[in-house]
């Protein structure tokens, strides 16, 4: 019996981060925990409550006080702000769009981050999204940074909203660039590789290829390194 580690998956928008890490932690009866859904969830309430993306007071105050819960499951993870889910509604356009400077509030990130090292305790945990292998989980046994070129991210983005339900194909390639670049250009824990993080571009491959690297190579790995830790 080997002891549960923690394995954090970063990467840009469309890599692949939330299947693989969904795959890679159904393989192992590990937890996963879906970051980006946290932000989505502070994103949406402002919205929700008029307040623009650009009050940094504001919506700082709402993301430390918000009651914010993420529940696991069997059929999706459940995101609860006040005991009512919203993780049907995190995903629309209008979130899309402003998710990335409601990311990049200070307030914001420390009190996420603060929920998200909870989360991780135990270990066990597959947990995916722009810093976790840099700031959050910056222990974390394992660490993936999850990539693919543009246009296949935003083609994949595309086939999944069903040809791209209303965008072209170049709308949704300008989007992903868009968020891409705040995330990487913000001042506060931005996109970026870590150091000790394993590069996997899944350009042209299939989620089970990458997730058989992943439990296979790079979970042996980082096994081999604890253990000789130790
Ligand atoms: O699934 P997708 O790649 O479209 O995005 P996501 O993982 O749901 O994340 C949505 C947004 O939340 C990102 O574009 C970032 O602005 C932010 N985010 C972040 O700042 N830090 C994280 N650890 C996760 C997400
Ligand atoms: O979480 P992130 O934004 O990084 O990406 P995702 O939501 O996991 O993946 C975006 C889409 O690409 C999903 O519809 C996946 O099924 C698909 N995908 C793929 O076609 N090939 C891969 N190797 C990985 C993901």
């Amino acid at each position: 019996s080997t002891h549960p580690i923690n394995i954090a998956i970063d990467g840009p928008a469309g890599a692949g981060k939330s299947t693989v890490a969904r795959h890679v932690a159904s393989r192992l009866h590990y937890i996963y925990v879906d970051t980006g859904a946290m932000y989505r969830a502070v994103t949406c309430i402002a919205l929700d409550r008029g307040m623009s993306p650009d009050d940094e007071a504001g919506v700082g105050q709402l993301a430390q006080t918000l009651d914010l819960v993420l529940l696991p499951g069997e059929d999706g993870q459940k995101v609860l702000v006040d005991g009512i889910d919203v993780a049907a509604r995190i995903r629309s356009h209008e979130v899309n769009r402003n998710v990335s400077r409601v990311s990049a509030i200070g307030a914001v990130r420390t009190r996420m981050a603060d929920l998200q090292r909870r989360m991780a305790q135990a270990k066990g945990v597959v947990m995916d999204g722009r810093d976790i292998g840099t700031h959050v989980l910056p222990d974390a046994e394992l660490k993936i940074f999850l990539t693919a070129s543009p246009r296949e991210r935003a083609l994949r983005r595309y086939r999944e909203l069903g040809d791209g339900a209303g965008a072209t194909l170049d709308q949704l390639e300008r989007d992903i660039a868009e968020r891409d670049r705040m995330d990487r250009e913000r001042d506060i824990a931005p996109l970026i590789q870590a150091p000790d993080a394993r590069l996997i571009d899944s350009t042209g491959r299939s989620i089970e290829d990458i997730v058989d690297e992943i439990v296979d190579g790079g979970l042996a790995a980082a096994r081999t390194i604890s253990a000789g830790e130790t």
